[in-house]
């Protein structure tokens, strides 16, 4: 998609069209024009606040903070706020390096694996799930769930994607009796605990931020991991800068965000009323899409940014969104990048891919950028 964003960027950067639901909207692919939307809050999350007469589809996943807007959306943010901030994350720190560490040495012997289902999808979907308290052992039905919610709907697989919603909402309602009956310390405990007391969160609300973060606490990480490996192969001389000066890795995650961001089109909003937004004017109900990866190859805001390079300074990158709706887990996000593929250079520092980029087989859907499999070679 980079070529049509740059395209855009020049000769029409708030696009009007026409998404495949027939419905119309707006693509926002500059930077600038990305921030400003970002922050206006003229563009709203609830959709169904704007359509009450389809209020009956409404699914709990909807009524997440990510689909919500202020007042609704601090309560939800807040209640698991502080459980993301940067200083509690760095306390995770080291249980995150043995996670690396034990999967890391399960290739020990090998020749060959798939990046993707044997380090860069277990190693997130671990961590959150022993934050949220849920054993790890159910990981392949979280994934399966979650891919259902990311990559469809797809009329043929409706029927499916209902199935695992259904299997999904009774695994948690299960999971949630049994926290019920004995509390502990963990993030499901701490939500319990505020739905007991009334007036913090509903039973529906409960289940849909511990939907969202099971469902965005690994896909995209799985992906800046994959991503960024996929970036340093193909530029075998940044991947050798970095086995040399292992402290370039921050730069290095930074810039793979950048270059190779892994959301694709999940920042989408509703325009609240009829408004004009720099000279266009925007009706009522339509959806605004703010195309992060195309803004972060803006060249008004980066020096050569088709160009992958680990040693630039700071990025004001945006793929972790910005405003009210920033990532929740950026600093866990970064943290798990960081060690991830530290570790796996210096361990693996001859790695090769299996095939060529271009054989590599990209996920279907419009929500997040990355590949099924990354064979490689060790
Ligand atoms: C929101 C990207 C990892 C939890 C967002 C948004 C973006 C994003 C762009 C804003 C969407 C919008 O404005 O419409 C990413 C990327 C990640 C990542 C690129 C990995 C590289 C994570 C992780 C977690 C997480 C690890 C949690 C465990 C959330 C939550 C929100 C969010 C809960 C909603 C925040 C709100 O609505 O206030 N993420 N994310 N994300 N992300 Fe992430």
């Amino acid at each position: 998609p980079f070529l049509t964003y740059a395209k855009l960027r020049k000769t029409d950067p708030i696009y009007r069209c026409l998404f495949p639901d027939g419905q119309y909207g707006w693509m926002i692919t500059r930077y600038e024009d990305a921030v400003e939307a970002l922050k206006d809050l003229r563009f709203v999350k609830d959709y169904y606040k704007l359509n009450e007469d389809e209020m009956a589809h409404r699914t709990a996943f909807d009524q997440s903070m990510l689909f919500s807007d202020p007042p609704d959306h601090k309560r939800l943010r807040g209640l698991v706020q502080k459980s993301f901030s940067v200083k509690m994350i760095e306390e995770m720190r080291t249980r995150i390096q043995e996670i690396t560490d034990e999967l890391l040495d399960e290739w020990s012997g090998k020749t060959s694996v798939d990046l993707i289902n044997e380090f860069a999808f277990p190693l997130p979907i671990i961590v959150i799930c022993e934050m949220l308290g849920v054993p790890t052992e159910d990981r392949d039905k979280f994934r399966i769930w979650s891919t259902s919610l990311i990559e469809g709907p797809d009329g043929d697989f409706a029927d499916e994607i209902d199935q695992h919603m259904d299997e999904f909402f009774q695994y948690l309602s299960q999971r949630f009796e049994i926290v019920r009956r004995s509390p502990g310390e963990d993030l499901i405990s701490q939500l319990i605990i505020a739905e007991e007391e009334g007036d913090k969160l509903t039973e529906q609300e409960l289940y849909g931020v511990v939907m969202l973060l099971i469902v965005a606490g690994h896909e995209t990480t799985v992906n800046l991991i994959g991503n960024t490996i996929l970036a340093l192969l193909e530029h075998p001389e940044q991947l050798q800068l970095l086995i040399q000066e292992p402290d370039r890795i921050h730069s290095a995650i930074e810039e793979s965000l950048r270059y190779n961001g892994p959301v694709e089109f999940s920042t989408s909003r509703w325009v609240s009323e009829d408004i004009e937004f720099k000279g266009k004017a925007m009706k009522k109900g339509e959806l605004i899409i703010i195309a992060l990866n195309s803004a972060d190859h803006d060249e008004e805001k980066f020096d050569n940014p088709e160009q992958f390079d680990i040693t630039k300074e700071k990025s004001q990158h945006l793929a972790f969104g910005k405003g009210i709706h920033l990532c929740l887990g950026a600093p866990l996000a970064r943290l798990e990048g960081e060690i991830a593929i530290s570790s796996l250079v210096q361990c693996f520092p001859n790695i090769k891919l299996q095939m060529d980029m271009d054989e590599l087989e990209w996920r279907p859907g419009m929500v997040v950028r990355g590949v099924k499999e990354i064979p490689l070679f060790l």
